[in-house]
């Protein structure tokens, strides 16, 4: 079938849990997958002496994963060495070639779907449902960015000139990447992110999010096993403040494309731009402070239940997540009671169930900044639910979901990335003022709007400036190549990913002019 964007391309189908087939499958191939996992850096020619750091599992940190090795200063230094001199052949090969590697490394995901699966679960705490969706997004990711290449990259442009005189236009890779990629999508947005640098004719270091290193990991070996070169794609891992930081005040690099948060994206951006060296390109995708607005014409059914699922589902960990819901008055009271039930229904525990809805946040940090965000708005809001933990959750780094009302949005300063959701009423006479709250946060992530009345969902969407608006469903899971999925302002640069301008950022352009 063609695509939205033209492409003869097919999204991956992912798992279906309604069949008792795909899902006994599936649950032999996580069987049948490793108990734990050990990485270390990807650097070809380094002497790696750096000792492992344990990976333990967020829904019980009693459980071992594995380990991962952290790259050290002369090891970053020697990656960086050996992508510069990588990079020109590999760019210099036909992008078509590289985008058939792309195409391999998405039937490798799909064949080793199961492990994946498994890590995702085991290291980031991610439920099945959570899992076969991240796996399914790394697959759309690889498949779209290779048909993207093959349309963009394919061929020479030959531009109209005088007579006498030729003009080509040439698309060529920028040098070297570092990719900085975040644990709350460890297979898809480091997949994204790595693939479409390749494609384009980087280089790439990889610096995953020191979470969650073995799945990135994992995936560096799939993709060197479909073809890309040791040096081309390098498996960089450490923390932010060394491995990170050094790369990122390194003058060889031409580029970094960064996944986390804004106050992040603004020190990479500090460190390239105080570099005495070519102006290097930052493509960020930071945070939201995502709003949802709900009209006295919605259904309040509709609006509990999206506002749940943005809200709660993938712990509200995902960038995309509803944190404000908006609603109107006139139907606030029977949202807020529906709403405090919906959330009695959520089962919040073990990820390795597939009853589980809501797993665990990442780790103790996370868990610890949700702990002081719900003691603050125990004492300055009013609490519509707090949904209770079992037993079980005592050994992980569990937050359960929470629903508060509040006053004002002043009582908001960030982002809160996790499972809390603030209920705001506005009245009829107040539209142009939520809308103007909204675009005063400076973030433009996501906005959900629920409203029957064409003119109000054309004056939000029109007037609130954000990359990704949803009208009356969910505002979370934006589909490769279907909603390509990034923001403005506080949330990031663009250009989108899985959108049709996404790779165009990682080449550089050079016109050929010959009198001949
Ligand atoms: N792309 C994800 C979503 O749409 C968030 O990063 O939910």
């Amino acid at each position: 079938p063609v695509g939205l964007f033209g492409e003869q391309r097919k999204n991956s189908m992912g798992v279906n849990l309604g069949n008792d087939n795909e899902l006994k499958t599936l649950a032999d191939a996580i069987a049948a997958s490793p108990q734990t996992w050990a990485a270390k850096p990807l650097i070809p020619g380094a002497n790696l002496t750096s000792a492992s750091v344990a990976v333990t599992d967020p829904a019980d940190r009693r459980r071992n994963v594995g380990s991962w090795q952290p790259a050290d200063a002369a090891a970053v230094d020697k990656a960086v060495a050996n992508a510069v001199a990588a990079q020109p052949g590999w760019d210099r090969t036909p992008a078509a070639g590289r985008a058939k590697i792309l195409e391999h490394t998405a039937d490798l995901l799909e064949a080793n779907r199961g492990e994946l699966i498994a890590l995702c679960v085991r290291e980031a705490g991610k439920t099945i449902p959570d899992a076969i969706a991240e796996v399914r997004e790394a697959v759309d990711f690889c498949r779209y960015y290779a048909a993207q290449a093959r349309k963009m990259l394919g061929q020479v442009e030959t531009l109209p000139g005088p007579t006498g005189e030729s003009n080509q236009l040439f698309l060529n890779g920028r040098g070297v990447f570092v990719a900085i990629s975040p644990w709350n999508f460890p297979l898809a947005i480091f997949m994204g992110q790595v693939v479409a640098a390749l494609v384009a004719g980087n280089a790439v270091i990889a610096k995953p999010a020191e979470q969650t290193n073995l799945i990135a990991y994992r995936a560096t070996q799939l993709l060197q096993e479909a073809g890309v070169p040791a040096a081309v794609l390098q498996f960089v891992p450490g923390d932010g403040a060394t491995v990170g930081a050094a790369l990122c005040k390194d003058p060889r690099i031409a580029g970094v494309v960064f996944t986390g948060s804004t106050e992040t994206a603004r020190a990479i951006n500090r460190s390239l731009a105080a570099r005495d060296a070519a102006i290097a390109v930052l493509i960020a995708e930071t945070g939201g402070q995502n709003a949802l607005i709900a009209d006295s014409s919605s259904l309040p059914e509709q609006v509990v239940k999206d506002a749940v699922s943005s809200a709660f589902y993938s712990a509200g960990q995902r960038c995309s997540c509803a944190r404000i819901l908006f609603v109107q008055e006139d139907i606030a009271d029977k949202v807020i009671a529906m709403l405090g039930g919906a959330m009695d229904e959520l089962t919040v525990g073990e990820p390795r169930l597939l009853s589980t809805d809501i797993g665990p946040v990442i780790d103790e940090d996370a868990r610890q900044i949700l702990v002081e965000h719900a003691a603050r708005m125990d004492k300055e809001a009013k609490l519509i639910k707090a949904v209770t933990l079992g037993a079980e959750a005592e050994h992980g780094t569990f937050f359960a979901p929470r629903a508060y009302e509040i006053a004002s949005l002043d009582q908001l300063k960030r982002e809160v990335f996790g499972p809390v959701l603030h209920v705001l009423r506005w009245k009829a006479s107040e539209l142009d003022k939520v809308i103007a709250q909204i675009n005063a946060t400076g973030y433009g992530l996501t906005l959900g709007v629920h409203s029957r009345i064409d003119s109000t969902i054309e004056q939000i969407s029109r007037s609130v400036k954000v990359g990704n608006c949803y009208v009356n469903r969910n505002q979370i899971g934006a589909v490769v190549g279907v909603q390509p999925f990034g923001g403005e302002g506080l949330s990031g640069t663009g250009p989108k990913a899985g959108g049709p301008h996404y790779l165009a950022r990682f080449v550089t352009e050079r016109t050929l002019t010959i009198n001949t």
